[in-house]
């Protein structure tokens, strides 16, 4: 959209700021971007562009203003007005009851137990920050410290994007403090250590320390460049204003605010609602784009909060529940090389098998012979050992023996540290390492079984095509028995010779060929990460479909044009480049296409309009209990729709799943579409 050009300077900075402020909460608190990240991007050059001619004109609040350019020296303190509580722990069921009895009795006769209003919310594992607005402005943010004094990180969380420098709305007091968890999602940490690895630097350990690491750099340009993200949780002091009666309103408030509030907190009443509560968002922990280690119990009237007070450093109107640990200490009997997709040869810790994160444990990766060499990794060694969401688990350090040693009472001599192969262990090939890498390679290509292999696994897992029920064993199968040479030949199996495979039969031959069929309509992003190209994760090829929108654009796109998308440098942008220039590639695409795989393409094509919901607006809302808030997303997309987070008048569809918010009342009003959570399932069927 072009500038109107009898606007005054300021009036089109206000406006750019408006909209700009409106896309970041669309896109860092809703998840849910209503503009392409092109479009945001010449909005936010726009108001570069006219702040430099005007910098007059510059406010501290203005989306331009968010990194400062000069490193501290160093944090100053900040004494809290009003102490920064922690939370005590329970991890059972009858613990949880034992801490309802305490409320209830102290609380008397007048409040009945069966009827008390609690609120339930995830437990983030990130670190606790208090923000302070004065007249809706963000004058300071603080860690928590030791409760009472903790340090200034003003120009830190600055630089979070999902923390509003100026509060929107209306009605906020005069000063507001509010608090919350700082945290890194769990594939923003994930990709941020993929990245240290591969130049050989320091890994985190995990997101919690990544974020605090991240959140303590006196240059707020390096926190800028972390993925932080922040989710309220409270509020401090609060002057010239009046805040609700209970902690349930003031989340809707924060929420109108334009606050970063979880769409996962919900009310209850009485502490078995409560249970069940915990237990539903430990059913959603593994689903979660970042990592919870349990889920937080509040007294939801503030001035019941009051009347019981606080004990040492605890509240005694809160309580968390801990779920199991997700980092747990083991014992490694030997460490093997396994064959990636992509010829990587990976140490990997067998391990005496455990208990992590509610999942038993008998594999751990060592990423790298370099990290194995760094964390110093050997057979008998005592580890902790991390596991989270779909991340395989991982040996974050050795425990050291003098610690063992005094509760086991032995030392054990240990090997010497394993040597690098010089070959592949599948297919004899070489193992080389190019320069500048950490990554040890099998120079076998799609002639190592091992290889050939991972290509199909990855091909057909859940975020690529997504063909399910197409398992390791399956595949394994098909490929000893030469029934398929390449993932081309996955769309022209047949069904006698399925059926005929072992732990088969009729039936699941004819599930696996419908699940095939299926994954026939897919989008572009899942297609370009399902080819498994080198350095391109999932969000990679999802950036590469929405800039370029068609399969065609990006295969021809020069080396330059790659490295325009946003997060595509150099080195993504010649393995793109490289993969599409080898003929071998170019017949596994046509035969592919051949085979029927479509998607719409990302900008409105023609092949969009013939698909259900093409170019349809769509709104979920609500917790759905089959599947994920991501998956439905795609799943919505792959069927034409474009899924937005706000409901309007253009709104065609909402999904609701259990407990909606004020997207459904406003979907009412507007006269939209509702569907329930099975509809949805039906409609996802046809
Ligand atoms: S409430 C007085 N709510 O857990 C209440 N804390 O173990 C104190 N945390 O210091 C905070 N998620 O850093 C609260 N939903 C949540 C939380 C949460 C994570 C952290 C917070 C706190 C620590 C206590």
């Amino acid at each position: 959209m072009a500038a109107n050009r009898s606007e005054s300077p300021q009036a089109r900075l206000n406006t750019l700021r408006r909209r700009i402020r409106h896309h970041d909460h669309c896109y860092y608190v809703e998840d849910a971007p209503e503009i392409p990240d092109a479009e945001y991007d010449r909005l936010f050059s726009e108001l570069k562009r006219l702040e430099e001619r005007h910098p007059e004109l510059i406010t501290p609040d203005s989306p331009t203003q968010r990194v400062s350019g000069t490193p501290l020296e160093g944090f100053s303190k900040v004494e809290h007005r009003q102490a920064m509580l922690s939370l005590d722990n329970t991890f059972s069921s009858e613990e949880l009851a034992a801490f309802h009895q305490r409320v209830v009795d102290r609380l008397g006769a007048k409040v009945a137990g069966d009827s008390l209003s609690y609120v339930v919310e995830p437990k983030l594992d990130g670190l606790a920050i208090s923000l302070r607005y004065e007249q809706g402005r963000l004058i300071q943010g603080a860690t928590r410290g030791d409760g009472r004094v903790g340090e200034d990180v003003t120009a830190q969380v600055r630089t979070i994007r999902a923390i509003p420098l100026r509060l929107g709305g209306e009605g906020w007091p005069t000063t507001l403090e509010v608090r919350g968890e700082v945290f890194m999602p769990t594939e923003a940490f994930e990709q941020m250590n993929e990245k240290a690895r591969a130049a050989g630097e320091k890994v985190f350990a995990n997101p919690r320390n990544a974020a605090a690491g991240s959140l303590r750099q006196l240059d707020p340009k390096v926190t800028a460049s972390r993925p932080l993200t922040l989710l309220l949780h409270g509020w401090g002091a609060v002057d010239g204003g009046v805040m609700p009666d209970s902690y349930s309103e003031t989340l809707v408030l924060f929420r109108r605010w334009g606050l970063p509030v979880s769409d996962l907190i919900r009310s209850v009443q009485g502490i078995d609602a409560a249970q069940k509560s915990v237990n539903h968002l430990e059913t959603l922990r593994q689903t979660l784009p970042y990592e919870i280690d349990g889920a937080v119990i509040k007294v939801d009237r503030v001035d019941l909060r009051a009347r019981l007070g606080y004990v040492a450093r605890a509240p005694r109107w809160a309580i968390a529940y801990k779920f199991p640990a997700q980092e747990v200490v083991t014992r490694v009997q030997g460490i093997d090389v396994q064959v990636g997709r992509t010829g990587a040869l990976t140490p990997v810790a067998r391990l005496e098998p455990v208990t992590v994160g509610g999942v038993v444990v008998t594999n751990a990766t060592l990423h790298n012979f370099g990290e194995m060499r760094r964390k110093d990794v050997r057979a008998g060694d005592r580890v902790s050992v991390r596991r989270a969401g779909d991340v395989i688990p991982e040996v974050v350090r050795v425990v050291p023996q003098d610690a063992l040693a005094a509760t086991e009472g032995t030392l054990f001599q240990r090997p010497d540290p394993m040597a690098e192969p010089e070959r592949c262990p599948v297919c004899d090939s070489r193992a080389t390492r190019p320069e500048g890498e950490a990554v040890l390679r099998c120079t076998g290509g799609l002639v190592c079984p091992a290889q050939r292999k991972a290509a199909v696994i990855h091909f057909a897992s859940r975020r690529a095509m997504n063909i399910d029920g197409l398992g390791t064993k399956l595949i394994d199968q098909l490929l000893a028995k030469g029934v398929i040479t390449s993932v081309v030949d996955l769309y022209h199996l047949e069904h006698a010779v399925v059926a005929s495979l072992e732990r088969m039969g009729s039936k699941s031959a004819t599930n696996l060929l419908h699940a095939v069929a299926a994954s026939r309509t897919t989008t572009l992003g899942r297609f370009l990460f399902a080819l498994g190209i080198r350095e391109v994760g999932e969000s990679t090829a999802q950036g590469l479909a929405r800039y370029f929108g068609t399969l065609d654009a990006v295969m021809e796109a020069d080396r330059e044009r790659l490295e325009s998308v946003p997060d595509v440098g150099p080195v993504v942008a010649s393995r793109v480049w490289a993969f599409f220039r080898e003929a071998h590639n170019r017949q596994v695409i046509d035969g592919l296409l051949a085979a029927g795989v479509v998607w719409p393409d990302v900008e409105g094509s023609v092949s969009e309009e013939s698909l259900p919901l093409a170019g349809q607006s769509v709104v979920i809302t609500g917790t759905l209990e089959s599947l994920t808030r991501r998956d439905a997303k795609a799943r919505l997309e792959a069927l034409g729709a474009r899924v937005v987070g706000s409901v309007s008048k253009k709104t065609a569809l909402l999904v609701c799943g259990a407990s909606p918010g004020s997207k459904r009342t406003k979907a009412e009003a507007l006269g939209v579409e509702i569907i329930d959570e099975a509809a949805f399932l039906v409609l996802l069927e046809r």
